[in-house]
């Protein structure tokens, strides 16, 4: 029987749960080890009950198959999510370092360096999951936790509806808490953009890491409404000129006028210093990464007795069609079923040669530097992306001399920004990419 520590000693799933970590809006987190491996986990309890209570089942279920894509080094990761009779329990990275309103609160104000650093990894975060439509909506100092690294990683991303009321128009509303993090136009409460709304809560934050207090404090409800309304704050005297001038962009009251993610990224202020966030490699299953063969590409390849090699692109047979393609339907070799993987594929009636020359010269004015060995290529785009250089590698298959499949898969960067760019990239190869065309099967023959 597994020894039993601190805490209340319930078991749950593979989980032992330890101490309390927190306590937030909407329950408890506590320490979990895992029985079989020892590793360390949060484990969020949240009462089924609550849940019930606010219809807020299928919305729910929506927000946790969307959290569990999200994987940021600046986001505290979801692992699973279980459920017993009365609770359901978020099985979340364990991050180590506590909060950074702990560290503000002990040790008072940052200096702007400091500050525009943890200011920085939150941007990131904070773009990563607006790009998949997965917004905060409760963003504040308390939800920034610090990694063994003293990096942030920001929790809660994606629960908000759980920190938020269903009304009588079944509509979510922010629930009572203490709004010195929420937006005027959250207030207004008639709908509001996500994604502004969590860019204000940023400046708030960007705000308290430098004076080490909130920028609008009151302690009468009404007031302090008034004064969000009015983005009516001042900036103290250590504040430098560049900092006072970007905090005002993003406090900006109107959200139609104020400062973008995009147009953040563009700024000297944020611009210093900046690193990229370092994402770990991706565990896949392709076993067939076309970067190896690159690797290998200046080695001296052996050809029989002073015969010029000339090389030839991979030639598929009926059995490779059929298992690039799903069983025997081959509709997946048309593409448009693979749309949201990163393996994608097209066919086309031209030669192996013109179609190598066509991809390169597409790819260059959309930005990739190219790499060819034989009927294979590799595309790396010359700018960083969310994860990195966006990174594609492409094989030519002969099936006739007439007829071949290229296929391409992403070998680095994002996911979404490798569906725009194959969007992009297949339209500009459209003079070779050769479609079936759906004719009606005419059974009589
Ligand atoms: N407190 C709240 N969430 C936590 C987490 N994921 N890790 C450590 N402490 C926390």
């Amino acid at each position: 029987m597994s020894k039993r520590k601190e805490g209340c000693g319930n078991v749950v799933g593979n989980y032992e749960l330890g101490k309390v970590l927190g306590e937030g809006s909407f329950g408890k987190v506590f320490l979990g080890r895992n029985v079989e491996t020892g590793e360390k986990r949060a484990i969020k309890a949240l009462s089924k009950d609550k849940i019930f209570r606010n219809k807020m089942v299928d919305q729910i279920k929506r927000e946790i198959s969307t959290m569990k894509l999200v994987k940021h080094p600046n986001v505290v990761q979801l692992y699973e999510v279980m459920a017993s009779k009365n609770k359901v329990y978020f099985v979340l990275e364990y991050v180590k370092g506590g909060e950074l309103f702990a560290k503000i609160a002990r040790h008072g104000k940052l200096k702007e360096e400091e500050a525009r650093k943890y200011f920085q990894q939150l941007i990131n975060a904070v773009d990563y999951c607006h790009s998949r439509g997965v917004y905060h909506r409760d963003l504040k100092l308390e939800n920034l936790l610090l990694d063994e690294d003293g990096n942030i990683k920001v929790s809660d991303f994606g629960l908000s509806t759980f920190s938020q009321q269903v009304k009588e128009d079944g509509l979510l509303h922010t629930a009572c808490g203490t709004p010195n993090y929420v937006a005027p136009e959250v207030i207004v409460d008639k709908g509001y953009d996500g994604a502004k709304a969590d860019l204000w809560s940023c400046g708030v934050v960007l705000y308290v890491l430098m004076a080490g207090y909130l920028p609008f404090d009151e302690p009468n409800m009404i007031n302090l409404y008034k004064k969000i309304h009015k983005a009516d704050f001042k900036c103290p005297d250590w504040f430098s000129a560049a900092a006072r001038k970007f905090i005002l962009r993003i406090l900006e009251p109107n959200p139609k006028i104020r400062i973008t993610i995009p147009q953040i990224f563009e700024s000297t202020w944020f611009k210093k210093g900046y690193k990229p966030a370092k994402f770990k490699e991706e565990k896949c299953n392709d076993t067939d990464d076309h970067d190896q063969l690159f690797i290998e590409s200046n080695e001296v390849t052996v050809t029989e007795k002073g015969e010029h090699k000339v090389s030839k692109p991979a030639v598929l047979n009926a059995f490779d069609i059929i298992s690039l393609s799903e069983g025997l339907n081959l509709s997946g070799l048309f593409e448009k079923k693979l749309g949201a993987r990163r393996e994608k594929r097209f066919t086309s009636k031209c030669s192996a040669a013109e179609i190598m020359s066509k991809m390169e010269e597409n790819a260059k004015p959309l930005g990739f530097n190219v790499k060819k060995c034989d009927y294979k290529m590799k595309l790396e785009a010359q700018t960083m992306g969310r994860k990195g250089p966006l990174t594609i590698s492409t094989e030519v298959f002969e099936v006739s001399p007439f007829f071949s499949v290229v296929e391409m898969r992403k070998a680095g960067g994002d996911t979404i920004e490798y569906d725009h760019f194959y969007q992009n990239y297949s339209t500009a190869l459209k003079d070779i990419v050769w479609t079936a065309e759906e004719k009606p099967v005419d059974s009589s023959r």
